[in-house]
């Protein structure tokens, strides 16, 4: 049984964040779960159906763009408690306008991703309100997913300054496709938390992905007709005929229980096995040697922790 109390969760206010926040608050131990959101009248509805859900009253709203580090700053300054787990669901393909840049520098996609989580993160840590663990929200789509036309991530040098460009979409010239960055952004992630685990081994860093999940509101923001595409016919019917989806209960399962499971090594990637987006998850090291290259670690690391410095 798990020792973990109390918990952040970043977009908590639907899909698998929610479903994360739902589960947790029915685990005896638990005492508190934060749904660090961005928009307030969906976080206070979330919160009602949760209390409901899970006849408790565990839940706190605390409100955090990713996108806009003061709101991340505030949040971890105004947080009354250390937490025992923080985990980073926020993101997807971000938005309608996943390319633009923020005032820092980065395009809406990695901001909303990796960057908020970068800053909440290191504020935590700089705070002493983190005790034990960090959960990424990575996916397949980091090792490619042939199935659904996401192409495997593929760097050049892996230099510091490649990072760079993936961060502020200079990388993609002119072919801003956000169902392909997403792909680079997740993977730059799990870099990035993988350097953070030998920065820190006080802390348990996780990279875990929730498979192929239905149930979502993930595809709203892609253009109509991949969104129709997506989620009316792939995402229900044929995906899960291939073992490319699997219930929403299930993908917030697989953060549950890694959050809950003290074999996982910190600063490794869990996800599901070559070719599926469902069942036992491996460790992606052994499929993707890339993922073990401390330098390639390193990079992604220092490349973000650029923009999260200057911010
Ligand atoms: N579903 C899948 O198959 C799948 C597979 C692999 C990985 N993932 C990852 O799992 C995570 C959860 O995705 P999901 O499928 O559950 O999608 P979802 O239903 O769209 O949930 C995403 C959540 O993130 C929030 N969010 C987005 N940008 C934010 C920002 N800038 N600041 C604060 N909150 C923000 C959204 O809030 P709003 O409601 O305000 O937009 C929403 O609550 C994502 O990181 C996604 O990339 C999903």
């Amino acid at each position: 049984m798990t020792t973990l109390k109390t918990f952040l969760i970043t977009g908590a206010n639907s899909g698998i964040g929610k479903d994360t926040a739902r589960q947790l608050a029915l685990l005896p131990n638990t005492k508190k779960i934060y749904l660090a959101c961005r928009n307030a009248q969906k976080a206070r509805q979330a919160q009602r159906d949760l209390e409901k859900q899970t006849k408790s009253h565990k839940f706190e709203i605390i409100s955090v763009d990713t996108t806009q580090p003061a709101t991340v700053k505030k949040a971890v300054h105004e947080l009354p408690e250390a937490i025992d787990a923080v985990v980073l669901n926020a993101g997807g393909i971000g938005g309608k306008t996943p390319e633009k840049l923020t005032p820092e520098g980065v395009t809406t996609i990695t901001a909303s991703n990796l960057l908020g989580h970068v800053i909440l993160v290191d504020s935590l840590i700089r705070a002493g309100k983190l005790k034990k663990t960090v959960l990424f929200a990575s996916s397949e789509a980091a090792r490619g997913i042939q199935q659904t036309g996401m192409k495997r991530p593929e760097l050049s040098s892996g230099s510091a300054e490649e990072f760079t460009r993936i961060y502020d979409g200079r990388f993609f010239e002119n072919k801003f496709d956000a169902m392909q960055v997403y792909g680079y952004i997740k993977l730059a992630g799990t870099l990035w938390m993988s350097a953070m685990a030998r920065k820190h081994p006080e802390f348990t860093f996780l990279s875990i992905s929730p498979g192929g999940t239905r149930g979502t509101e993930g595809m709203n923001d892609l253009p109509p007709i991949q969104r129709f595409v997506f989620k009316y016919i792939g995402m229900p019917l044929i995906m899960p005929l291939l073992g490319l989806s699997h219930s929403l209960e299930k993908g917030a399962q697989r953060f549950v229980n890694a959050l809950n499971n003290p074999d996982l090594r910190s600063g490794k990637f869990y996800a599901s096995k070559k070719n599926v987006l469902t069942g036992a998850l491996v460790d992606q090291g052994a499929l993707f040697p890339e993922l073990e290259d401390q330098d390639l670690q390193n990079h992604a690391y220092q490349a973000i922790q650029n923009f999260a410095q200057a911010s």
